[in-house]
């Protein structure tokens, strides 16, 4: 069995801004674990556990969406959390740019992914680059900082081209989780 995801990935300009992302939140917030900036990932879909048959389903679903796509500039945006306000589990950074591209490669593959047989997610999509999951909540003073984060306007940002989809596989090795991209299908420019 695969635990596979649908993905943008990452080139190396938007990896180094996030590490000094990283690395000025992490002053802010101590004990925070926080994703290492290599396996950072832009995800499109999340598909779970898929044996043989099911993982060619959705390679063969996901170069579809590849093929009637098109590329797409994105660039890193404000800090944002899920969860509640008071005791966010998620932190995360928004994409901005060609977003009516993104969410529109992203319904395509949904619709490809669900004629083979794959259910759409109940939720909204929400594209977002997780920077760390909380175990437990944070303390006053880093949540205060946090939400001062959230407010700031964004002063800097990294942007990139998306030329791809990559189908990846998810393993939990050695206590964290790591990537491996499967296959990756150009977007092909049809505009
Ligand atoms: P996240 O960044 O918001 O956690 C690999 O786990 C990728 O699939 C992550 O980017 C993760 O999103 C996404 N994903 C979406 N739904 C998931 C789920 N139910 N379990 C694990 N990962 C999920």
């Amino acid at each position: 069995m695969t635990r596979t995801f649908i993905a943008v990935e990452l080139p190396n300009n938007v990896r180094a801004f996030l590490t000094q992302e990283i690395t000025r939140l992490g002053q802010a917030l101590p004990g925070v674990r926080w994703v290492d900036p290599d396996s950072l990932h832009l995800t499109l879909a999340f598909l779970g556990e898929l044996d043989g048959e099911a993982l060619a389903a959705a390679k063969t679903a996901t170069q579809e969406a590849a093929t009637a796509g098109a590329p797409f500039t994105l660039r890193t945006d404000a800090i944002g959390t899920f969860g509640p306000r008071q005791a966010p589990r998620v932190i995360w950074i928004g994409v901005q740019g060609e977003t009516a591209r993104l969410l529109a490669t992203q319904e395509t593959l949904t619709q490809r992914l669900e004629k083979a047989g794959f259910p759409r997610e109940q939720r909204q999509y929400s594209p977002h680059l997780t920077l760390a999951r909380l175990k437990a909540p944070l303390a006053a003073e880093a949540l205060t900082k946090l939400v001062q984060r959230q407010r700031e306007s964004v002063q800097a940002s990294a942007s990139w081209r998306a030329n791809e989809l990559s189908v990846m596989k998810s393993e939990f090795l050695r206590g964290s989780a790591h990537y491996t991209r499967l296959q990756a299908y150009p977007l092909v420019s049809s505009s």
